[in-house]
């Protein structure tokens, strides 16, 4: 074969089908702008949390250990589940990419909810499986029994994610072990509740009895949002049964997980008082922006997450009010980019900084 410099690499297929991941600006940007396009934390992680890391980094010239074991015993004490049906991954979305890879192929099918969270997409464009997607119903919530009547023969996985990324909305307690059990049980069902510590629709930790009645059920969770902990990449499964875990774990390079963030992740176990204060800020944070955009005619999703969704008042131009915030040092995401054009996702942060947002929102519009 001849070279010929200005020939590409040729890639497989499945690379060109993979879609881009919606990332927000504003990684160089300086300290006082308002970061609320990305769903974190305004707090940064506890410094007990942090000095744990800097322990494990004193180790870092050995490899973490692979089975995550300490990091699975402090979540199956404080969670109850088994330490063999729980996975840990490098963020849950390791975790969402490796069921993608275990259970997806040609021919498969999954299912979830549009506009939901934007790695989703990803899961049938990198398996080949086909995506059923289910419009959220008027008051943007799940609508379940229309996902239920997307379930055929060729269905191997659906997603769940409640609160749901964009729309902040969630479904209660009673409507989620409803349709667990319409799942037939050699179907995967993923509770994606990534944001489910900041819901008062019902206990955080309702879904977990629903382990011990399906072992196809898998709750995915994360020490991203309300530990704060995004920048070290930690997330976990808690599951029905093993069989789950195994297969993650096989199709994944044996040291996902690295060992600062193990151990942040099991010494942020150790703070549920400080887990509670950051729900009730959150709480506070969501009250108070939800009466400021109602004061500027705006009728936001009812919220059980650390973010709100708002449709935007008829005639205004997404773009420019994007850019209007961004230029009044307020960063959010666009609606558009996140499966509906028209609206706005935005982060709770700081009491100043949520004043920030109003203030220039009040001014753009
Ligand atoms: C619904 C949902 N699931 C999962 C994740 C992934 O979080 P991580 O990979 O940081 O654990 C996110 C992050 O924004 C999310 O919104």
């Amino acid at each position: 074969m001849r070279n010929n410099a200005s020939m590409p690499i040729e890639f497989s297929e499945r690379v060109r089908r993979i879609p881009v991941y919606p990332v927000a600006d504003g990684y160089a940007l300086p300290d006082d702008v308002a970061m609320l396009a990305s769903n974190e934390s305004p707090d940064p992680p506890l410094p007990a949390v942090v000095a744990a890391a800097q322990r494990a980094l004193a180790g870092a010239n050995r490899y973490p250990d692979p089975s995550n074991a300490a990091l699975r015993r402090a979540l199956s004490n404080r969670y109850g589940v088994a330490p063999n049906r729980i996975a840990i991954g490098n963020g849950s979305c390791d975790i969402l990419l490796a069921a993608g890879e275990a259970l997806l192929e040609p021919g498969a099918e999954l299912v979830y909810a549009w506009p939901s969270f934007s790695v989703y997409p990803h899961l049938a464009a990198a398996s080949g499986a086909r995506a059923i997607t289910v419009d959220l119903d008027d008051e943007h919530r799940h609508d379940l029994d229309a996902m239920a009547a997307e379930i055929t023969a060729a269905t191997r996985l659906v997603i769940v994610c409640n609160p749901n990324n964009p729309t902040s909305t969630a479904l209660p307690y009673a409507d989620i072990a409803a349709f667990a059990a319409r799942v037939p049980h050699h179907v995967a069902l993923i509770i994606d509740e990534a944001y489910c510590e900041f819901s008062l629709l019902d206990d955080p930790d309702a879904t977990l009895d629903l382990l011990a009645r399906h072992p196809n059920l898998v709750l995915l969770r994360t020490f991203s949002k309300i530990h704060g902990l995004c920048g070290l990449r930690v997330g976990y499964a808690l599951c029905g049964s093993e069989a789950f875990p195994q297969a993650v774990n096989a199709v994944r390079q044996p040291f996902f997980c690295n060992s600062a963030a193990q151990a942040a992740a099991i010494e942020a176990l150790k703070h549920q008082d400080a887990v509670a204060e950051r729900v009730e800020r959150a709480i506070v944070a969501r009250v108070e922006i939800e009466a400021g955009l109602v004061e500027l005619g705006i009728d936001p999703a009812d919220s059980q997450a650390n973010f709100c969704w708002f449709d935007l008042p008829e005639g205004s131009d997404e773009a420019a009010v994007v850019k209007g915030l961004a230029e009044r040092g307020v960063l959010v995401r666009a609606g558009a980019a996140l499966g509906r054009a028209g609206a706005l996702r935005v982060t709770y942060g700081t009491p100043v900084q949520n004043a920030r947002f109003l203030d220039a929102l009040a001014q753009v519009l």
